[in-house]
């Protein structure tokens, strides 16, 4: 008689969306379909960035894997599990910061520890840990208004790192930031998530952005989806090395030619999404 021996907890894939399709209903009682039959799987410790046109259905991606909103039909599994609501594995930045206005620097990023129990001295340092490696260890007494918009991202992923998210989602967390900040804080965020020296313990990040540039630069695979509703239109692999530094990969004669072929890819689906608005403004 043969025996199976268990694959293990390791071996199902961090983040895997089987047919996953989300159906929203409109005031009229009518169903809008925001993404359709999405297949894709993401490994421990993967970088995966998500590439569509605006109002694709990405952001509603990430809400069916953060367990903010359940699929219609098909399934959504971390770890092997059917995710059937918020985590506490799960670490999400949006594109607005989500920090207290009323509270301190140092007490935003203790809030999460302290809401999940942990004592207000652990919380602390945990805090006081994060905030040195984002760079703001002088900054835990301002309040957010004192703060740039860079600086207030900084409190943003210090929060999200102090809870050690085992998944990482990210919806277009730097597009409100000026270019020069933008690249500033993707390094940062390379270094935070620490993938390219340890990939067993990193996070497995799923970073959704319409900047194609912004997708090579970070990311082991991107994802291009169709128009809306978004499904899975083609995944390329990145393959330029790690470290990155954002600036400067960019100019490398490999990320240009990874460059044009996912843009003739993605450019199609886009161009796609501007007629149709065209057609609604005419
Ligand atoms: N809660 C919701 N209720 C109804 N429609 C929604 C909801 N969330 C998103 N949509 C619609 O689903 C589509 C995809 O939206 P979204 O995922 O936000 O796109 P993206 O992030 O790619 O710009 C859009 O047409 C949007 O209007
Ligand atoms: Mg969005």
């Amino acid at each position: 008689m043969t025996t199976h021996s268990d694959p293990g907890p390791g071996a199902a894939p961090a983040i895997e969306l089987r047919g996953a399709s989300k159906v929203f209903r409109t005031p009229s009682g009518a169903g809008h379909t925001a993404v359709r039959d999405l297949g894709l799987t993401v490994r421990q410790g993967e970088f995966v960035a998500v590439v569509g046109p605006t109002g694709c259905g990405k952001s509603t991606t990430l809400t069916l894997v953060s367990g903010l909103e359940e699929p219609t039909e098909g399934q959504v599994l971390i770890g092997g599990e059917p995710v059937t609501g918020i985590r506490p594995e799960v670490g999400f930045v949006f594109q607005q910061d989500a920090v207290f206005p009323w509270r301190t620097v140092l007490s935003n990023v203790m809030a999460g520890p302290r809401f999940r129990g942990v004592p207000k001295a652990a919380a602390k340092e945990r805090a006081r840990d994060w905030l040195g490696r984002v760079g703001l260890a002088a900054f835990e007494d301002r309040y957010p208004h004192q703060l740039s918009g860079g600086q207030r991202k900084r409190v943003a992923l210090a929060q999200t790192f102090v809870g050690e998210p085992r998944i990482l989602l990210m919806d277009e967390p730097f597009s409100a930031l000026d270019v020069q900040t933008r690249a500033l804080m993707s390094d940062e965020l390379l270094e935070l998530w620490g993938g390219a020296s340890a990939p067993d313990t990193a996070a497995s990040v799923v970073f959704v952005t319409h900047d194609l540039e912004e997708a090579i630069a970070l990311a082991d695979r991107v994802v291009v989806m169709t128009a809306g509703p978004a499904t899975v239109k083609e995944v390329f692999a990145v393959d330029l090395p790690r470290p990155r530094q954002v600036e400067s990969v960019r100019l490398e004669p490999r990320f240009i030619e990874i460059y044009r072929e996912i843009w003739s890819s993605l450019g199609e689906e886009v161009r796609i999404t501007r007629e149709r608005g065209a057609g609604h403004a005419a």
